[in-house]
């Protein structure tokens, strides 16, 4: 999308793949960052941490996601390696400790890729744990820890996360996920919208 801010006036409401440059950064289309604490511009920079490119590791969003201020996506270089006997990042200070520079990446563990489905809303200043994958519909609940991978259309919250309940039951969730309603053409989600906005599933 080439639109940056979804609201006249609102500086603090951005659509992130409007903002984010970073190749290994994929975000879909309407998926909102909101900050009004720094530059939501900024996303990449504050909330993307320990995103290093040595990793070739992804953040990867889907489309319609709400995704509120501070919240954060820890990535592998936060993950100083358990394999070691010692959690000092000797691999890191290569120089010092004369080691080869080519095994720097040795210095943490890779838990993987960072892979949030599409209508998930993350709430205020959660932070989702490298390799953790978040279905469709879910939500995360403020200041979440989330560790583990979240079913689609769970509420998780707490540190660790941990699931509070379903969203809905599970023919709504079957349906749901059987409609993938972010996919629809525009002028389709412009016309069903009304009845997604007031949870008249029986009528998609
Ligand atoms: C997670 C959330 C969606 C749950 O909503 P809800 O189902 O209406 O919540 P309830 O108040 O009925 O609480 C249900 C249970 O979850 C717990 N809970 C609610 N929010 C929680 C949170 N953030 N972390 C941990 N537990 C939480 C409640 O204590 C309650 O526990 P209990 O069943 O043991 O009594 C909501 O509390 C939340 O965190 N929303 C995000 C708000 C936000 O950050 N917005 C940012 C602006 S977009």
């Amino acid at each position: 999308m080439n639109k940056i801010y979804p609201r006249k006036g609102d500086t603090q409401t951005v659509y992130l793949n409007a903002v984010v440059k970073d190749p290994s950064i994929e975000i879909g289309d309407y998926t909102i960052y909101n900050d009004f604490v720094s530059d939501p511009c900024l996303f990449e920079q504050n909330n993307v941490l320990y995103h290093y490119p040595i990793n070739h590791e992804r953040l990867i969003i889907g489309k319609f996601c709400s995704i509120a201020c501070g919240a954060k996506f820890l990535f592998n270089c936060a993950n100083h390696t358990l394999k070691s006997l010692s959690t000092y990042t000797f691999p890191l200070f290569y120089e010092d400790w004369e080691l080869d520079k080519a095994d720097v990446a040795s210095a943490w563990d890779n838990k993987g890729d960072i892979v949030i489905g599409n209508d998930v809303w993350i709430g205020y200043e959660a932070v989702i744990m490298a390799g953790v994958h978040i279905g469709d519909g879910a939500i995360v609940g403020t200041r979440a820890v989330v560790t583990k991978d979240v079913p689609p259309y769970t509420i998780v919250g707490g540190i660790p996360a941990k699931e509070i309940r379903k969203r809905f039951n599970p023919d709504i969730i079957n349906r749901m996920q059987a409609l993938k309603w972010w996919n629809w053409p525009v002028d389709k989600i412009r016309e069903l919208m009304p009845y997604l906005k007031d949870g008249r599933w029986d009528k998609l």
